[in-house]
């Protein structure tokens, strides 16, 4: 039997699989690791702590295992990780839901950096940090010998070849995404060369072997192909079968995102989605919401100090759907897309004497579907149906919410863990087990159950939708205010 090692290098931990070439998860390993917030806004991550959960968890996974074949990682995207010409990283890296940017953000926007990139700018992307780092820590922007994206690092330390992927790469506003090459004028804008920029490849391809002390290191022979891997929402979308026209996936990570393949690269009518490459070798849209899993994660874990997430949602009763008289806005970190505004923040509205605290709770569910929901309306795409993943997709509260304020049917995969198990499916076709990553998912992505919407739920649910959407625009100004 031959095995494929997968990864997804997430924001709360590092998820390892091993998988057959039957597509079984024989094993799984999981590290966490912590995020550090220095200022309101802000989030980084040290890339040595990625490191170390990659390497001890990796000797875990594979302990007593032959046959490992090839490995690929799909990792969060966006995050700026610098090394100097020492191969040091230079500072802890600065992460996709990073709003520090606001500044070099417009900045790009005002230079239309869309006709470049396909894209305009948000404040998580790679590029308004590398303006801000020049703007800001001039020291430390002069040292950059290579920039790299986080699944790129560890990568990097495997194979010692600088390489990223078209997905990942698509996310840093420099890649002229429709050609896939880089944008000169990109590179001009935040006064970087090419030399400093990863080579380029699709995400099934191999970059390099494991360099020899590596693999003694982790006990996996010399050598071993490592594929280019994607970004984890492309990964996902590939571990979920989302690969071809006509699909979806939605993922309830620390994020939450929409993601809607297509064949030929295209652009949402109001520039709002972000238009990217997909692992399969064709293009997507995609939305993204800063906090999804991860505000029901702060309320009960920071603000009702427990970590049973069932127990909190046990008391919502079937008559309390669609029927909630509190709301929440999920902007905890400020938000991407579609508004695209880092003052945005969290709110709870509507609270009376007789709301409970499963009011609340359920709000938060509620909150995260409204503004997933934001993303499918924008695109102006219609949307028939999707599949769902990422740890908010455990819960079956969640699943019937986001089913019935969307009002598609919602396909759950056998594997929730879509990145880790598309890496490892891009790690199969790099190696030749299957043609390309069309026929690798046909053969192995399986459905283990479909949520359908009911009507009435549906319809109780528009009626709330139509009242969310309107609160954030009347409190757009009062959050600037506040900060
Ligand atoms: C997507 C995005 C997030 C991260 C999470 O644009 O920023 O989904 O990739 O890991």
């Amino acid at each position: 039997m031959h095995y494929y090692i997968g990864a997804d290098l997430g924001t709360s931990a590092l998820k390892l699989l091993l998988v057959d070439t039957k597509g079984q998860i024989c094993r799984s390993v999981s590290r966490s690791y912590p995020v550090s917030y220095p200022r309101p806004g802000w989030s980084e991550q040290e890339p040595a702590h990625w490191w170390g959960a990659f390497t001890e968890g990796i000797r875990e996974l594979t302990a007593g295992i032959f046959g490992i074949r090839g490995l690929a990682l799909g990792g969060q995207m966006h995050g700026l990780v610098i090394l100097d010409d020492e191969d040091q990283v230079i500072r802890p890296a600065i992460l996709w839901n990073d709003g520090r940017t606001q500044k070099e953000t417009d900045l790009l926007n005002q230079q239309q950096v869309s006709a470049h990139t396909g894209n305009i700018a948000f404040a998580g992307l790679t590029a308004p940090k590398l303006l801000w780092l020049k703007a800001n820590e001039p020291e430390s922007f002069e040292k950059i010998s290579k920039i790299m994206l986080p699944k790129d690092y560890i990568n990097y330390r495997l194979t010692g070849v600088h390489a990223t992927d078209y997905s990942d790469a698509s996310g840093m506003l420099l890649l002229d995404v429709k050609n896939k090459c880089w944008s000169p004028k990109m590179l001009e804008f935040c006064g970087i060369s090419e030399e400093q920029l990863p080579r380029l490849y699709e995400s099934y391809q191999p970059i390099g072997g494991l360099l020899p002390e590596i693999a003694a290191q982790l006990n996996l022979p010399a050598g071993l192909p490592v594929m280019a891997g994607a970004g984890d929402n492309a990964a996902a979308a590939v571990g979920t079968g989302t690969v071809t026209e006509g699909g979806c996936n939605i993922s309830l990570g620390t994020s939450g995102t929409v993601f809607i393949p297509s064949d030929a690269f295209s652009v949402d009518p109001f520039n709002a989605l972000h238009a990217f490459c997909h692992a399969n070798g064709g293009y997507h849209l995609m939305g993204c919401i800063l906090s999804a899993a991860s505000c029901n994660k702060w309320f009960c874990e920071e603000i009702l100090k427990t970590d049973d997430y069932a127990a909190e949602q046990a008391p919502i009763t079937e008559e309390q759907l669609g029927n909630n008289h509190v709301f929440f806005l999920p902007y905890l970190m400020g938000e991407r897309s579609p508004i695209n505004d880092t003052d945005a923040r969290g709110v709870f509205l509507g609270m009376r004497m007789d709301t409970t605290r499963s009011h609340l709770v359920q709000a938060v569910l509620e909150g995260v579907a409204f503004a997933i929901r934001d993303n499918l309306e924008i695109s102006g795409i219609s949307i028939q149906s999707s599949s769902l993943c990422g740890g908010g997709a455990r819960s079956e509260l969640w699943q019937k919410i986001l089913c019935n304020v969307l009002g598609i049917p919602l396909r759950l995969p056998q594997t929730e863990e879509g990145p880790g198990y598309g890496a490892a499916m891009l790690a199969m076709v790099g190696c030749g087990e299957y043609p390309d990553v069309h026929r690798c998912a046909e053969a192995l992505v399986q459905t283990k159950a479909t949520i359908l919407p009911d009507s009435a739920l549906t319809a109780r649910y528009e009626a709330q939708y139509q009242k969310f959407r309107k609160l954030y625009p009347s409190m757009k100004e009062l959050f600037k205010k506040i900060q």
